[in-house]
């Protein structure tokens, strides 16, 4: 039996705050020390560094849940399949839903039952849960509902990453520039033809050193509001534990699928940091004793920025679409994705179509 996906959909919202918005900020070193470069410094070497020129917020009326279910939406549309078909809503998500001004992470119901009220499903046989697994989440999810598909327990499920980091963010740590909001999704469905779809997968979690690499703590500015807790990251670690660790994990489930490296048509990759993007493709690649094909790395990340679980799902969404410049996927293409956060979890897929 194999599982293949019959429909994607993504929210990209509406707002767009360009890297200019951010020059009054005022921003401290992880000592709480101010920064010494003036901001007009400090968001050059940002661009420099993560390629971000701009990213998309949601707007103040709409939640994480919202923006799931209006992703999940133009997935079952595209699949043209009833909603009441599902089997399960697997919502990956970090923080659940924050409302506009508050940090407060709103899980209960999860956000997968939210999404399934917002969807109207009525069908108690679908079972709605989420799944946090840092920025991988939304990976984890298709590698789940791949799972359940293959041993029989499900035949259809909906798989959506949806986030709103704008709402967790620390207006004083200039790391906050990397973050933003979106959802993507996908319908995902047994199929009989085990020769396309999901070929092979591969997780990994490390915590023995890596655990706090991305955290929940507090401003970079000393006087701010103490009782308040922010998404914060070891950047460097972080940068450095992604090259070392994703081209292995990578090539563990592109050998587990028996398709050879020139099979491989694109790698969408999480949109963390567009260099570091390129290092592990590069690093990838090199694991097999040959260079990196002309356009095999799809990248959103400079008008997106990072939106975690959200930023693999927009991908395919916008290049199975033709909404990329450039890039498209052709049915006969072996794809990999491929992403890696909070955990510190990494995991790859490599789909067939
Ligand atoms: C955070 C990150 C942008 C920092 O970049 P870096 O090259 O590792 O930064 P370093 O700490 O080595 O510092 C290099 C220079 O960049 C500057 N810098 C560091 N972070 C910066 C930031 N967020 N914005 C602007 N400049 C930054 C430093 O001041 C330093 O400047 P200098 O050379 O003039 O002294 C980068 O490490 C990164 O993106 N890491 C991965 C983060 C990630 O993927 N997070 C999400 C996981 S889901």
């Amino acid at each position: 039996m194999g599982t293949i996906i019959t429909g994607t959909g993504s929210y990209i919202p509406e707002l767009i705050k360009s890297n200019a918005q951010f020059l009054s900020n005022e921003f401290y070193a992880g000592n709480n020390d101010p920064l010494t470069d003036n901001n007009e410094v400090i968001i050059r070497k940002f661009k420099d560094i993560t390629g971000i020129e701009e990213r998309r917020y949601l707007s103040q009326d709409l939640s994480s849940s919202d923006a799931a279910a209006i992703a999940g939406r133009k997935a079952i549309d595209a699949a043209k399949i009833d909603p009441e078909s599902i089997d399960q809503i697997i919502v990956a998500h970090n923080f659940g839903n924050l409302a506009h001004g508050s940090n407060q992470s709103d899980m209960l119901p999860s956000v997968a039952s939210k999404v399934k009220n917002l969807l109207g499903i009525d069908n108690p046989d679908c079972i709605a849960y989420d799944i946090i697994f840092g920025c991988p989440g939304w990976v984890q999810g298709m590698i789940q509902a791949d799972v359940f598909i293959k041993a029989g327990v499900a035949k259809r499920c909906l798989v959506i990453g949806s986030e709103t980091l704008s709402r967790i963010i620390d207006p004083h740590d200039r790391d906050s520039m990397i973050y933003s909001d979106g959802a993507g999704a996908c319908i995902i469905e047994k199929s009989d033809d085990t020769d396309i779809g999901i070929l092979s997968h591969a997780s990994q979690t490390f915590t023995s050193v890596e655990s706090n690499y991305i955290y929940f703590g507090e401003s970079n500015k000393l006087d701010s509001n103490g009782t308040a807790k922010f998404l914060k990251m070891h950047g460097r670690k972080i940068y450095e534990f992604a090259l070392n660790k994703v081209p292995d994990a990578m090539k563990t489930a592109l050998d587990r699928s028996g398709i050879p490296i020139e099979k491989v048509k694109k790698i969408l990759i999480h949109q963390a940091n567009e260099k570091m993007d390129e290092a592990i493709i590069k690093r990838f690649y090199r694991l097999f004793k040959t260079s990196v094909p002309e356009g095999i790395m799809p990248m959103s990340i400079n008008k997106l920025g990072n939106s975690s679980v959200a930023t693999v799902p927009t991908l395919l969404d916008l290049i199975l679409n033709q909404n990329l410049q450039n890039h498209k996927i052709e049915e006969g293409d072996a794809i990999i994705l491929a992403s890696v956060g909070a955990g510190m979890n990494i995991n790859a897929i490599v789909y067939q179509f």
